[in-house]
């Protein structure tokens, strides 16, 4: 794979049927590694996401000493080290775009007897770290970041973490999921209090890793001193990529499609609420516990989407959907209205202001709000847009493209091999008409 830019066309016309099976959980990927890693006896997970992000978390983990098998197919062989086997990296761990990747392991490698560097590219490079730091140097971890609170960040081996009681100030997964990683280290115990609920993936993880986990409504506890057991873990779809499926199903005209074993835990399906409440035509069958998460098949055939205000508190259900779904709002009759998500500033780019560009662009009305974004839905042109190197701005604009009248130009999607790698492939299966050109 070369570096060079990637550029996505797409044409007018295109369809969306089919019967399809989506790349892995990114999430859950991260996590299978780190926990994997951590943990006493061999792992087997299958259903890794084969994407940049997860690899660079893999890679991490093989440079501090962990062998990994894999991935082959999606499985992938972790030879657990146990929480103090890790080894001391020779260099600094990259690792790329992956913000769930830097932030988690800022938790996990505060405790450890070594130091450690982590660097990002030039997007996690720009990303707000102080809110793992901040919380991380209370229970005693020595960190280091950028003058604004930037990576690299360089933490300092040999700190003995102590517990914590900690209000978080935002609605943050991998906040809270790195304060509790951190808290299998500690004496004593971590207790995290989340302003509205968030993916509770490491909590449900760390249970099929035998380690208990207590939740209280919003506050969740983990103590110290404990052993994380192998285990196996399956990784159902991700329910984020299907996100960009379910738009373009709702949206294209004579759609029916069906995407299998999608992870359907009830923390990350703020994307199915708002499209039905938009008038979407999903259903929802097949619905089992595969590995501790909730997982179903999902049928979306075409519907007349209306605009509507999001609900606050459906946002941080949603949070990584948003771009795709001010898609369906621009496809939309009438006006969609979304406040408090001023999180989508800080995503991998300033989400709010490049789909407010790219949808101008395309001839959509829509405004930037400072915490959301109004839409009023009307026809499409062909443009070009710039996806700021984001892949779920590029993958958005490429759903737009089955309604735009002419072609949209999509520019620096190389990214979208972070979080769905097949993209294109899997599109165009399904009847998309979109081309990816890359400069050489
Ligand atoms: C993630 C949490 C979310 C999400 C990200 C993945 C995770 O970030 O946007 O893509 O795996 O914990 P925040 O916790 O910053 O909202």
């Amino acid at each position: 794979m070369t570096d060079n830019p990637l550029t996505y066309i797409t044409r007018p016309g295109g369809s969306v049927c089919g019967d399809i099976r989506l790349p892995g959980d990114k999430s859950i990927s991260h996590r299978s590694i780190m926990l994997g890693a951590l943990a006493q006896g061999v792992t087997e997970v299958d259903g890794f996401l084969e994407g940049k992000d997860a690899l660079a978390t893999l890679q991490a983990f093989r440079a501090m000493g962990v062998r990994i098998d894999g991935p082959h197919n999606g499985r992938v062989t972790i030879y657990g080290v146990g929480l103090h086997g890790l080894k001391s990296p020779t260099a600094p761990l990259y690792l790329g775009n992956a913000g769930t990747a830097m932030r988690l392991m800022a938790g996990l490698m505060a405790p450890q007897r070594f130091d450690v560097e982590l660097t990002g590219d030039k997007s996690l490079s720009m990303r707000p770290m102080r809110r793992v730091v901040e919380p991380l140097r209370d229970m005693g971890a020595v960190i280091e970041t950028s003058p604004e609170g930037y990576p690299p960040l360089t933490i300092r081996g040999g700190c003995l973490l102590k517990g914590l009681s900690y209000d978080m100030p935002m609605a943050s997964a991998q906040v809270k999921s790195c304060l509790l990683l951190a808290g299998l280290y500690v004496k004593g115990e971590v207790s995290v209090t989340e302003p509205s609920v968030t993916r509770d993936h490491t909590e449900r993880m760390l249970r099929g890793f035998g380690y208990p986990v207590t939740v209280e409504g919003h506050r969740v506890t983990i103590s110290g001193g404990g052993v994380l057991r192998a285990t196996a873990v399956d990784i159902p779809a991700d329910i984020s990529s299907a996100a960009f499926f379910m738009v373009a199903a709702s949206i294209a005209p004579d759609a029916d499609l069906l995407l299998r074993h999608v992870g359907v835990n009830p923390t990350r399906t703020g994307v199915i609420d708002i499209l039905r409440l938009m008038g979407a035509d999903i259903t929802i069958t097949n619905e089992r516990l595969v590995g501790g998460e909730p997982t179903a098949d999902i049928r979306v055939r075409s519907a007349n989407l209306k605009g509507i205000d999001i609900p606050k508190t459906l946002v941080s259900r949603a949070i990584d959907e948003f771009p795709v779904l001010f898609v369906a709002a621009a496809s939309a009759d009438g006006v969609t209205v979304l406040r408090g998500a001023e999180e989508l500033r800080v995503k991998e780019s300033d989400r709010i202001q490049l789909m407010v560009d790219g949808l101008q662009a395309l001839g959509v009305d829509a405004q930037s709000l400072p915490d959301g974004i109004e839409i009023s839905g009307g026809e499409m042109d062909g443009a070009t847009i710039e996806s700021g190197g984001d892949h779920r701005i590029a993958m958005a604009f490429s759903v737009a493209g089955l309604l735009a009248k002419g072609e949209v130009i999509i520019r620096e999607c190389r990214q979208v091999a972070t979080s769905f790698p097949n993209f294109v492939e899997l599109a165009d299966s399904v009847g998309f008409r979109l081309q990816m050109i890359e400069e050489v």
